[in-house]
């Protein structure tokens, strides 16, 4: 007698993640993703911002170089750092942004928190922000700006508002409307400021403008939060680049947050090395602040990566591999300078139509080159030349063998070739 058997199918359940939309890639690791599988010999990245030497590769700074054979010779362990991070680390870091002079006038007024890396840091401040302040203040956010900032902030429920700062027009810092934003914004909201090297444009405040900035901020009593990715690397000179933090804190004697990253300045991308710290102008407001921040690392990563830290901290202390690091954010900051002359030379003697003037005037690791996006996918699509779709590119990314071919080819296909 044969038997059949019968399979019950069982209806498979809607998965627990049906109501996860989709997120679409991140635009600029998704432009590096289709860089590295362009086979075209002649490619030039020029989307993410990292730095790279004259012969296009990614470059160990000399004085970190020598901080991990001295970490090394040390005998490196791989213990876990305390959940607020390396106590030195957390002192130099402040003490560099601030300057030796502000930062004993402030320290014990200081809440300091090892974070991962600056995104880490402005994420770090979010969470804070949230944990201290009721109702949440609104954020303003320089437009155009760094492609994360909002959702950084937006993620932790913050109301995110874009203000304008930069005319497209004249290529420029549009400071009246600027101040008018400012002296529009509720009290006690916070205001995100590049501290220097401004993220996409290479715009910056001058001196006198951020004295202006900083005094319509207390004025309106708003919050600045100081994203400071670029600290050195700007200009090749940390002083230089500080200044408006060191103006907010010294001079108007501000409550700030201030955002710090290593990844640019010492190389450190993939170590995610960075550091949030408030100023208060009370000693028990700093250390209850401190302790809000020691709580929230612990919920978030327990305690922070040590490496990275270990790295920046021995530079910072050893005066020998400071003044080493120094000529690092020279060569860096100078070879950017250079190859953005030679760009704007070479766009200028390959008759590009238009005006690059904005080009020298800009400053940092980005060029904000003003190109419609048609002109941005041809360049890809064409010339295999890769930068963001707003026509920002790292500078970084250009070296003598390549920049005249960068030229060239923005050069044609403005003309329509
Ligand atoms: C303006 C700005 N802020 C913050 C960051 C954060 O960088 P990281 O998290 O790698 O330190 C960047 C990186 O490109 C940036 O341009």
């Amino acid at each position: 007698m044969t038997t059949t058997t019968t399979t019950t199918i069982i209806p498979s359940n809607p998965s627990f993640f049906s109501s996860a939309p989709f997120i679409p890639a991140d635009a600029i690791f998704a432009l590096t993703a289709e860089y590295t599988a362009d086979k075209h010999p002649q490619k030039v990245n020029l989307g993410q911002g990292t730095y790279r030497d004259s012969t296009g590769q990614p470059w160990v700074l000399a004085a970190v170089q020598k901080s991990r054979e001295v970490l090394l010779n040390q005998g490196l362990n791989h213990e876990y750092l305390p959940i607020l991070g390396l106590q030195t680390f957390r002192q130099e870091a402040s003490k560099l942004a601030l300057g030796g002079e502000i930062y004993d006038r402030v320290q014990d007024r200081l809440a300091t928190c090892q974070s991962l890396s600056g995104t880490g840091a402005l994420h770090l401040a979010g969470l804070l922000l949230r944990s201290c302040r009721a109702p949440l203040p609104k954020i303003y956010i320089p437009a155009p700006t760094w492609s994360n900032h909002h959702q950084v902030f937006s993620s932790l429920g913050f109301e995110c508002i874009s203000f304008p700062y930069y005319s497209a027009t004249s290529k420029s810092l549009d400071m009246e409307t600027y101040l008018a934003t400012l002296n529009g914004c509720p009290e006690n909201s916070v205001v995100i400021l590049h501290a220097c090297a401004h993220n996409p444009t290479g715009c910056d405040p001058s001196r006198e403008e951020w004295k202006t900035i900083g005094k319509a901020m207390k004025e309106r009593k708003l919050f600045p939060v100081f994203d400071a990715a670029y600290l050195g690397f700007n200009s090749g000179n940390v002083d230089d680049d500080a200044f408006a933090i060191r103006y907010f804190v010294g001079e108007l004697e501000l409550e700030v947050g201030v955002c710090l990253s290593f990844a640019k300045n010492m190389g450190l991308y993939g170590e995610r090395t960075g550091c949030v710290f408030f100023v208060s102008n009370a000693a028990q407001a700093a250390t209850n602040t401190q302790s809000v921040l020691e709580m929230l690392q612990r919920s978030e990563v327990s305690n922070p990566p040590a490496y990275g830290a270990k790295i920046a901290a021995t530079v910072l202390t050893d005066p020998e591999l400071k003044a080493l690091w120094y000529k690092d954010l020279e060569t860096m900051s100078g070879r950017i300078r250079a190859m953005r002359v030679a760009l704007f030379e070479g766009l200028n003697g390959h008759g590009a139509p238009g005006n690059w003037d904005h080009l020298v005037r800009q400053s940092g690791m980005f060029g904000f080159l003003g190109l419609s996006p048609e002109v941005v996918l041809r360049l890809k699509e064409k010339y295999h030349i890769y930068m963001a779709d707003n026509s920002r590119i790292s500078i970084a990314g250009l070296n003598p063998g390549n920049v005249d071919y960068v030229a060239r080819s923005i050069a044609g296909c403005l003309r329509g070739e």
